[in-house]
């Protein structure tokens, strides 16, 4: 029996992914000054015992106004880069490779978190100690009526955020990360500036398409030129806005095409979010996404969203929809998603896929298994 194509290995520039299972990014909310902590150590630790190829670590704000909330992780100074190092070396030592979005929030920055209602923050969040703060955007448009209304950046705020996202980049090669991702999605900042929606710049940065997508080029070649050129670069991006108007799958495959000529690897194809327009759900609803921007741009890509079981990612490989399987929400509920995935698509779970102490107890387990079987 030949094997799964979701538990082969995937070989991207030097580096080679056990198998196609990634962890997609998962904010926690749950960082100090952008510092990680044993919560995020476990929380991703547990994807690895779990046998994935590789974790991903949330959007972490490369500049502090960056971020989505005060709890958002951070990858701006050089004490977020040491905390985050120590999570690196943790998932790479238990057979994981580990990865990072590098993200920066816009006109989404400056919210509550989720469970606090994800609003504005304000003055009463100010007086427990997490004070707004400005949010910066291509144009001084508000995400909804719930959010800050945004200043539009000028020709220096757009140079200073590259610099960000170049010293994020650094840091993370230095934090021992295998691959970076930078965050085009969900309407932040990059794609706040690619969608017509909210970028109404009279400037070289909006208008037409080429206009629109020239800062997250801009960003990407910054990104790739600080990277090691033996490391993948991912990129997520919303395939579509979901409303007359805004961002296509035209649109988007003609960014991933450049993308890659400036060296991404591999395109993660997700949705929405520039509006509160929500898509319409089903199972593997993004994976048509995934293959317009595979086959249009000729780029690996990333499928996500709603793949809630292995045969499902196992025919969204072999039908060449995709070159990788991002969970998120199915991890959460099963992070050893990876191991029972090898059971429902070989018939027999392959422990191998965790670290030895993890896969010696669960070798046992099989043992009793099959003797109480005889019995
Ligand atoms: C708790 C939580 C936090 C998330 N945080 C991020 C994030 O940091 N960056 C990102 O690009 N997407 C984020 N997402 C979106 C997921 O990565 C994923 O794209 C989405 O949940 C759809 O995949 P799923 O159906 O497998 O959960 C988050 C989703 C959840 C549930």
């Amino acid at each position: 029996m030949t094997a799964p194509t979701l538990l082969s290995p995937f070989t991207v520039r030097d580096l080679t992914l056990k198998n196609r299972i990634v962890i997609s990014p998962m904010c926690q909310y749950s960082a100090v000054d952008g510092v990680v902590n044993d919560w995020h150590l476990v929380h991703l630790g547990r994807f690895a015992l779990g046998g994935a190829g590789l974790v991903i670590v949330e959007a972490s704000g490369v500049e502090a106004r960056g971020r989505i909330s005060p709890g958002d992780v951070g990858i701006w100074n050089d004490e977020q880069a040491r905390a985050l190092s120590r999570i690196a070396e943790f998932l790479k030592a238990n057979g994981a490779a580990a990865g990072i979005q590098l993200a920066h929030a816009g006109r989404k920055a400056s919210t509550r978190r989720p469970w606090d209602g994800g609003a504005e923050l304000t003055a009463e969040d100010a007086a427990k100690g997490e004070p707004a703060w400005e949010t910066i955007a291509p144009s001084a448009l508000p995400f909804s009526d719930t959010y800050p209304t945004p200043r539009a950046m000028t020709s220096a705020d757009i140079g200073e955020v590259i610099v960000a996202f170049r010293e994020a980049a650094r840091r993370a090669n230095d934090a021992g990360f295998d691959v970076a991702e930078i965050h085009a999605a969900h309407g932040y900042l990059l794609h706040e500036f690619l969608s017509p929606l909210s970028n109404h710049r009279t400037d070289d940065y909006g208008g037409d398409l080429a206009g629109r997508m020239r800062f997250p080029l801009e960003v990407i070649e910054t990104v790739r030129a600080a990277w090691p050129a033996h490391k993948p670069l991912f990129m997520r991006i919303s395939a579509s806005d979901y409303v007359e108007g805004g961002l296509t799958i035209e649109d988007s495959v003609a960014f991933a095409q450049a993308a890659k000529a400036l060296g991404v690897d591999v395109v993660d194809c997700s949705s929405g979010g520039n509006t509160p327009t929500p898509p319409k759900l089903y199972p593997g609803y993004q994976v048509p996404y995934a293959q317009a921007v595979r086959q249009g741009a000729g780029v690996a890509t990333m499928a996500v969203g709603l793949i809630l079981n292995a045969k499902l990612a196992e025919t969204i490989l072999t039908e060449g929809k995709a070159d990788l399987i991002a969970i998120a929400r199915p991890a959460l509920e099963d992070p050893n998603f990876a191991i029972h995935a090898s059971a429902v698509l070989t018939g027999t779970a392959d422990y191998g896929l965790a670290p030895t102490p993890a896969k010696s107890g669960l070798d046992r387990l099989a043992q009793s298994l099959r003797h109480m079987t005889k019995a």
